[in-house]
């Protein structure tokens, strides 16, 4: 579904060369993570397979199309509907809500209402619903984190990519969203993780080791 075909990178700061031809395929209904010490590669692996950022060399196809080829209207239609990313850090906007940033990047497609009742759904299963109108400055790290996720999940995207999606966070947290993406990727969608989570061996069908070079 989504595959990297002898990618390659390196930042321009930095010689060293951070993934060196990888070849990966994330297959449908499956939960895979990418594990490996810090400064791997996880994240940038994470981002070349999200489409965010064009690898020197190599390609990265969602079911046979090219992402570094797509003009930047197609390519955010897919980042809207398809392949959803969950940066490590948080990335809500402080002066709206939670529902508000949950629905925010949706509201060109469907109408407020839908969503916003989709959202509260979401919020519900990961145990946050009461949540919905609060601003992010008063949710934890893990409560956030929820959050995003649902943000990436709303629209039913074929892909969610999260980076580092229960670092941090106590146990129950933590196995509360590898279940959520465990069940996410069964109905017959993909999940990609990075992470340092033990846990993982768990709930993902196969892990990717990265080792720094
Ligand atoms: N924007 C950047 N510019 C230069 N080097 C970077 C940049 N981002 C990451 N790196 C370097 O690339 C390597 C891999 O980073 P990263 O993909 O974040 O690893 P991980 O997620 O496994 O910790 C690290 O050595 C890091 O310092
Ligand atoms: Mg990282």
């Amino acid at each position: 579904m989504l595959t990297s075909e002898n990618v390659t990178y390196r930042y321009k700061k930095n010689k060293r060369t951070i993934l060196d031809s990888v070849n990966y395929s994330l297959e449908e209904g499956c939960f895979s993570a990418v594990m490996g010490e810090s400064g791997s590669g996880k994240s940038t692996f994470l981002a070349v397979m999200a489409g965010i950022l064009k690898p020197l060399e190599g390609t990265v196809r969602y079911n046979d199309v090219d992402l570094y080829e797509l003009k930047d209207k197609e390519l955010s239609r897919i980042h809207r509907n398809s392949i959803c990313y969950v940066p490590q850090s948080n990335i809500m906007l402080k002066n709206i809500t939670v529902l508000e940033n949950i629905v925010n990047p949706y509201l060109e497609t469907a109408s407020d209402e839908d969503l916003k009742e989709k959202a509260v759904s979401l919020l519900e299963k990961l145990g946050i619903g009461n949540l919905a109108g609060n601003y992010p400055y008063e949710l934890s790290g893990g409560e956030l984190k929820r959050a995003s996720i649902v943000r990436a999940a709303l629209m039913d995207p074929k892909v969610i990519i999260a980076d580092e999606p229960t670092t941090g966070l106590d146990k129950e947290t933590g196995n509360r969203i590898l279940s959520f993406l465990s069940e996410y990727a069964k109905a017959g969608n993909s999940v990609l993780v990075a992470t340092h989570d033990e846990h993982i061996e768990g709930y993902a069908d196969n892990i990717l080791r990265l080792e720094r070079s």
